[in-house]
């Protein structure tokens, strides 16, 4: 039996990894829950999970969690940025998830490494921002930091057990989103509830536009870069607009090894519950011959540039991950606010990194250093979105 902490258990990755739960009673326990602001959700999820511990954004929405549980005995509430590193650092927890949606849980993450837990990360933003410091952490700790994310799971299951030296390139797919075929000037015109619509994956609001800009994808090639020890000229991206094949690794010798699933993050959530082992499919199986063909193509930079902007951010200075990441997150809200058009999205990060880089040259020798060039990252794009740059 493994237990099991959640952070982000009312989102779209928290609410599979509780149908992963589901499908391995016999395998699977859940010990502490982490939310946002869904009160009702978590309530609904502690009672029929039972965990000890659940944490919430704030005081008020903890209330609103006790007045939702109605019956069984009250798990331990805690609320506030401190309560995430409480349900990371759970005692009785094996395994960690972090699904919570941006940089709020990279102190969690710190901490569960800190505790000797083993992280299961779907929180690829938490890499952009602070990769080196979190890989380091966990390589000083034996922790292992397991991929939950579809293509760097997919490249985990590629490459375990082989010699790093027998890898040349890491291919990671890509769907292209719902705007692959737009023209520049359509892209002008596409309106939140547009890029909402994802062709293939059903997901929180942020990672749906970035995958209809590419950012998605962008963010992915830095994470990669922390996970599996690459430099951006070893990682490629393939536009797969099927999403059937997960990921593909190059080897020396020209052979690709490719892993292939249905398009449901239940099974890299499984995978990186399970690991080592491989369970029971808790949906599906795959279908090839129903699915038909499977196409590729390159990834067009131009009317993406977003994709552009994170090979950039890693091959330049070391903050630029860290502008792009936060520059990208004010972005995608101000444009679901209907404050920014999507093309704009872009231009502003574009614009963030260009004056990074034209004032400033940072080393990142810690979390000091990191949330300082966060912080002007997103002090630059409210100004730039307010229109006062
Ligand atoms: N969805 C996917 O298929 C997918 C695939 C790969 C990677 N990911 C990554 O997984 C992460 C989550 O994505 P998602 O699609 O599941 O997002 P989502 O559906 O928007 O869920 C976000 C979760 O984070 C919680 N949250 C927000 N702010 C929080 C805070 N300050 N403290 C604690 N919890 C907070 C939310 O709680 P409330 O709802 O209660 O406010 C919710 O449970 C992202 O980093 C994303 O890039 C997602």
């Amino acid at each position: 039996m493994k237990s099991i902490a959640i952070l982000g258990a009312t989102g779209s990755i928290g609410q599979s990894a509780l149908a992963v739960v589901d499908a391995h009673p016999d395998k699977l326990r859940v010990v502490a829950l982490a939310a946002g602001g869904n009160a009702s959700r978590l309530a609904e999820q502690a009672r029929r999970y039972r965990p000890s511990l659940v944490a919430l954004a704030t005081e008020e929405r903890g209330s609103e969690f006790m007045k939702a549980l109605h019956a069984g005995p009250p798990p331990d509430v805690r609320y506030g940025p401190g309560a995430l590193l409480h349900v990371a650092t759970h005692p009785e927890a094996d395994i960690v998830l972090f699904a919570s949606s941006g940089t709020a849980a990279l102190d969690a993450v710190l901490a569960a490494i800190d505790a000797g837990k083993t992280i299961a990360l779907a929180n690829k933003e938490i890499l952009v921002m602070a990769g080196s410091i979190v890989m380091t952490a966990a390589r000083e700790k034996g922790v292992a930091v397991l991929p939950v994310d579809s293509e760097h799971n997919a490249i985990h299951q590629c490459i375990h057990g082989r010699n790093p030296n027998e890898v040349k390139r890491l291919v990671l797919t890509a769907s292209g989103g719902p705007f692959r075929t737009c023209t520049k000037d359509a892209l002008a015109r596409v309106t939140p509830e547009d890029a909402l619509r994802h062709p293939t994956w059903r997901m929180g609001p942020k990672i749906t536009v970035d995958s209809a800009t590419l950012m998605n994808k962008g963010l992915e090639v830095i994470e990669a870069r922390w996970l599996f020890d690459a430099g951006p000229d070893r990682i490629a991206v393939l536009v797969h607009p099927q999403s059937i094949v997960h990921s593909m690794v190059e080897f020396v010798d020209g052979s690709v090894i490719a892993q292939l699933g249905v398009t449901d993050m239940q099974l890299p959530i499984q995978y990186a519950f399970s690991f080592p082992e491989r369970w029971a499919a808790p949906v599906p199986p795959l279908d090839l011959a129903a699915a038909g063909r499977l196409d590729f193509e390159p990834a067009d930079l131009e009317r993406f540039p977003c994709l552009g902007l994170a090979f950039r951010a890693l091959r330049g200075d070391a903050g630029l991950p860290i502008v792009l990441n936060a520059a990208n997150e004010l972005a995608v809200a101000a444009f679901l606010q209907h404050r920014l058009p999507f093309t704009g999205i872009g231009d502003l990060i574009a614009g963030a990194m260009d004056a990074y880089e034209k004032d400033y040259s940072d080393e990142i020798s810690g979390l000091a250093d990191v949330r300082r060039i966060d912080a002007w990252a997103r002090e630059f794009a409210t100004r730039s979105i307010a229109g006062v740059q």
